[in-house]
């Protein structure tokens, strides 16, 4: 079928809105038509060619929403009309890291996802007979997408898709680092550095855990006011002194749980370091730049602190984002605030300038 979809054609450059043609699914696979997606950092990240794994060409997107319009041979899991949250990270339920409750990293695609295939090696995107690559397995900034049963969270109908496709990335992830990595304790104080999609996620996540103090720190004291509105009890803006703060405000010892989502390694080691002594746990959530390293004294550790990482904050997608979707619906994820712009395909290049500008939390593109 022919669909209009945004391509990365060059590092650099704009994405370029045009039609190219989208493939039959086959085995396995699900054709999805995109309802919302969010516009995310990581979309940027590669188009920028910053990252040192990306690929061109190849269609962006990866937080997308919409309903099933065809499913492949074998799949047993979807059927045409569901709504689905499209999965960067997939779940395919029989893999050794799948079958274990200690992590989300399924095994099953990794190596032809990163190539930009689906799992079977090939592109169903093409134009003028050359494939194109699928971008972290989604490519949703189109109005169609093929993708692998196993990378398709199913969830309520009820759901608006703009609210829903928030679920995909970002939001989930701060979340599930609360929720899941951190499994953060009622009664605690919680540290959350970085105001973002994911740090006002790890405030959510923490409020319905039953943290007692939630201490959210951002440059942005607009950003620091969303917080509030997530469940922080206490904001601060960050700064050279904010390890003195925080410690200062916590009896000299520190939180039982920090988070950092902001993707600095300055401020992952300010997270180490405000952690608790004897117990204190030390979620990363943030992607830091190409060679950077994370620098801490050995003897925080010794005395007690931990560090974990948390990719999609440890979300097993097709179990986990529809309860949490089912969360939202039932009001306790405030997702309103988090949609900043709504924009057509044709202006996602805007989104990418609004990113830049920090303007807002999420830009969101509609399809009709
Ligand atoms: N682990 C995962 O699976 C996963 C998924 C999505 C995003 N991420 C990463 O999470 C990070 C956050 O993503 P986002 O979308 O929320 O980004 P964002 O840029 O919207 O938010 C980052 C926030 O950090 C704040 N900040 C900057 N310097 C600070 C400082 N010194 N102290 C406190 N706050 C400071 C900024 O003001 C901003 O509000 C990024 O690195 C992103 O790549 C990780
Ligand atoms: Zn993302
Ligand atoms: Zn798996």
């Amino acid at each position: 079928m022919r669909m209009r979809a945004a391509v990365l054609e060059e590092f650099g450059q704009p994405l370029k809105v045009q039609e190219i043609e989208l493939e039959e699914p086959r085995a396995g696979e699900v054709l999805v038509r995109l309802a919302a997606c969010g516009v995310c950092h990581t979309d940027l990240y590669t188009a920028s060619g910053a990252d040192p794994s990306g690929y061109a060409p190849t269609v962006l997107g990866h937080e997308g929403a919409g309903v099933v319009e065809k499913v492949g041979e074998g799949v047993a899991d979807l059927a045409v009309g569901d709504h689905v949250v499209t999965l960067f990270s997939p779940q395919c339920r029989e893999c050794i890291h799948c079958l274990d409750p200690r992590t989300n990293l399924c095994l099953a695609i990794r190596t032809e996802q990163n190539l930009g295939h689906l799992p079977d090696g090939s592109t169903r995107l093409r134009r003028d007979g050359e494939g194109i690559r699928h971008f972290m397995g989604c490519s949703t900034f189109a109005e169609y997408t093929v993708m692998p049963e196993i990378a398709l969270a199913k969830i309520d109908p009820a759901a608006p898709f703009e609210h829903a496709c928030l679920f995909a990335c970002g939001l989930s992830t701060g979340l599930g680092a609360a929720i899941n990595t951190a499994a953060v304790e009622p009664g605690t104080t919680c540290v959350v550095f970085g105001a973002g999609m994911v740090g006002l996620g790890a405030v959510a996540g923490c409020r319905l855990q039953g943290a007692e103090r939630i201490i959210c720190v951002d440059l942005s004291a607009e950003r620091l006011e969303l917080a509030r509105g997530q469940g922080a009890t206490e904001t601060m803006i960050g700064g050279e002194d904010t390890v003195e703060r925080i410690l200062e405000a916590t009896g000299g010892f520190g939180a039982d749980y920090t988070f950092e989502a902001t993707g600095l390694v300055g401020v992952m080691g300010q997270a180490v370091e405000a952690a608790r002594m004897a117990w204190g746990l030390c979620t990363v959530a943030g992607v830091a730049g190409r060679g950077e390293t994370l620098d801490v004294v050995p003897r925080l550790l010794i005395t007690g602190r931990r560090i974990a990482g948390s990719s999609f904050g440890g979300v097993k997608g097709r179990d986990q984002v529809p309860v949490l979707v089912e969360r939202y619906l039932a009001g306790e994820i405030d997702v309103e605030p988090f949609l900043s712009h709504r924009l057509r395909l044709d202006d996602v290049n805007r989104g990418f300038e609004l990113m830049e500008a920090q303007d807002g939390i999420r830009s969101v593109i509609e399809f009709a």
